[in-house]
C-alpha cells in the first residue's frame, strides 16, 4: 500500500511523528511524505524531524505564508502534481490547516481516497479559518478517524453515517501517543539568564490562534491579563512567529524589556522535546492551541483557554480546562479557580496512548477488505 501523508504545520509533525512510526513499521507499506512548507523556520519546521526522528520529507513545495485563497491554491496545484507522479492508494491528512484543505482536496479531485487523523472536531464557529477546512476534508474524506466520541457525534449530526463508502473510526488521538512516546525523551530549553526560574513554580502559554492575534483588543487584553497574572505566578511563553510579528508591530519587545523577565518571559518557539519538559513541570497552562489543550490534560496539567469555544469539550466537562475568551478579569479569574485542580486521566478519553495502532489497523484492514471486493 502507498500512502502520500501531506503536512506542513507544527502541530502536524508531532501527530505524524507519531502516526508514521507506526505505519513504516508495517509489510508492503510505502509512505511518501509531502510537507507544503507552510511552517519553515528552523523552530517550527526542521527541529521537530530531528527531535522526533521522522523521516525527511520526499517532497518539500516551499509554499509560505500568503493570503489563504493563494496560499491553499498554489499548494492544491503543487500537490495535485506529487499525486500524479506517485499514484498512491491512498492520502492521509491530519487536523485542520490550510495543508489539511489543500492535500484533501488535491486528492479526492484525482480520486485518490482520503484518511483525515482528527476528523469531526467542531468549534461552530465559522469564522475560524480550521473550522471552514475540517468541514471541508471532513466531506472530501472516505475514512474519518475521530479523536473523541464528541467527534463522532459531530459527524453523525452532520449525517456522515448515511453516506456510501464513509467509514468513521473512534480512534483515540495520535497527540496522546506522542505525549507517552516522548515524555522520557524530555530536553531542557535553553531559557535567557535572568529569565522566569522554572524549578520554580511557573505557568505555561502560548497564543498564536488568527481570532487573538489579529485583533488588537483582543491581544492587549490577552496581554494585560498576563502581565497581572505574572506577578503571582511566574509566566513562559514560547512566541509563535504570528503573534510575534503583531507584538513587533505593537511595539512590545521580544528581547522582553517590556516585561520584568523574571516574572513573564517571552522566548522564541522551542522544540516538542523542550515542551515536554516544560509541560512536565508547569503548575498551569494557559493557551488557545488546540494541541496545549490536550497536552495540559496529558501531563495532568490544568488549563485556561484563551478563546470563546473549544473542539476539545471533554476536557471543560470534565473541569479541567476553563474558557476564558480574551476578557482580561475572566482569565485572571479562571487562573485563580484554575491553578489547584488535580487533573486525572482516568477515562483514557483521548484513547490511552493507542490511536496510531487503531489508525494503521484501519488503513491495512479497509485496503484488504477493497482487495478482496476487486478480486
Ligand atoms: C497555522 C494554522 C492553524 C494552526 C497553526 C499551528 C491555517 C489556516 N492555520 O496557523 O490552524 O493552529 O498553524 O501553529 O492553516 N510564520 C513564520 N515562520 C514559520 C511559520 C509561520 O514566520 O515558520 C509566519 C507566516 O509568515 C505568517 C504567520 O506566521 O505570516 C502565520 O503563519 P500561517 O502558517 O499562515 O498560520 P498560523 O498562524 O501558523
Ligand atoms: N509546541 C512546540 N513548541 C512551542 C509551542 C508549541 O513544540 O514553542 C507544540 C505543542 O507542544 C503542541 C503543538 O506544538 O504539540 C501545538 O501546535 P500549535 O499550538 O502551533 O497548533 P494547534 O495545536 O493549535 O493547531
Amino acid at each position: 500500500m502507498k500512502i502520500v501523508t501531506v503536512i506542513g504545520a507544527r502541530p502536524q509533525f508531532i501527530k505524524a511523528a507519531a502516526l508514521s512510526r507506526v505505519l513504516r513499521q508495517q509489510k508492503g507499506v510505502q509512505e511518501i511524505l509531502v510537507h507544503t512548507g507552510q511552517h519553515y523556520d528552523d523552530n517550527m519546521s526542521e527541529i521537530f524531524f530531528e527531535q522526533m526522528e521522522i523521516s525527511w520529507p520526499d517532497y518539500h513545495l516551499g509554499i509560505v505564508a500568503d493570503t489563504h485563497g493563494a496560499q491553499t491554491g498554489r499548494m492544491l496545484e503543487a500537490i495535485e502534481a506529487v499525486l500524479i507522479t506517485e499514484k498512491p492508494d491512498r492520502a492521509l491528512v491530519y487536523g485542520d490547516t490550510n495543508s489539511t484543505l489543500a492535500g484533501a482536496l488535491a486528492a479526492s479531485k484525482l480520486h485518490i481516497s482520503v484518511a483525515h487523523v482528527e476528523a469531526g472536531l467542531r468549534s461552530f464557529n465559522m469564522r475560524m479559518p480550521e473550522e471552514i477546512n475540517r468541514i471541508v476534508t471532513d466531506r472530501l474524506s472516505d475514512i474519518l478517524f475521530c479523536p473523541t466520541g464528541t467527534a463522532v457525534k459531530n459527524l453523525q449530526n452532520e449525517g456522515f453515517a448515511g453516506f456510501k463508502q464513509v467509514k468513521i473510526v473512534k480512534s483515540g488521538d495520535v497527540m496522546q501517543d506522542a505525549a507517552i512516546y516522548y515524555a522520557s525523551k524530555e530536553q531542557m530549553p535553553e531559557l535567557p539568564a535572568g529569565g522566569v526560574a522554572i524549578e520554580k513554580e511557573f505557568g505555561l502559554v502560548t497564543l498564536h490562534r488568527a481570532e487573538n492575534t489579529d485583533v488588537p483588543q483582543r491581544l492587549s487584553d490577552i496581554f494585560m491579563a498576563l502581565a497581572e497574572i505574572s506577578l503571582e505566578l511566574p509566566l513562559l511563553m514560547p512566541v509563535h512567529p504570528r503573534t510575534r510579528q503583531k507584538l513587533d508591530s505593537a511595539g512590545v519587545d521580544l528581547g522582553m524589556s517590556s516585561f520584568a523577565p523574571d516574572k513573564f518571559c517571552l522566548i522564541d518557539p522551542v522544540g516538542y522535546l523542550e515542551m515536554v519538559f516544560l509541560l512536565q513541570r508547569c503548575s498551569l497552562v494557559m493557551t488557545d492551541s488546540g494541541g496545549l489543550q490536550k497536552e495540559a490534560f496529558f501531563f495532568g496539567k490544568p488549563c485556561v483557554t484563551l478563546r470563546d469555544e473549544t473542539e476539545w469539550v471533554e476536557l471543560v466537562g470534565s473541569g479541567f480546562n476553563m474558557l476564558a475568551g480574551s476578557n482580561k478579569e475572566r482569565i485572571i479569574e479562571a487562573v485563580g479557580r484554575m491553578k489547584n485542580v488535580v487533573v486525572t486521566d482516568e477515562d483514557g478519553m483521548y484513547g490511552a496512548g493507542k490511536a496510531a495502532d487503531c489508525i494503521v489497523g484501519a488503513l491495512l484492514g479497509q485496503l484488504t477488505h477493497a482487495k478482496a471486493q476487486r478480486r
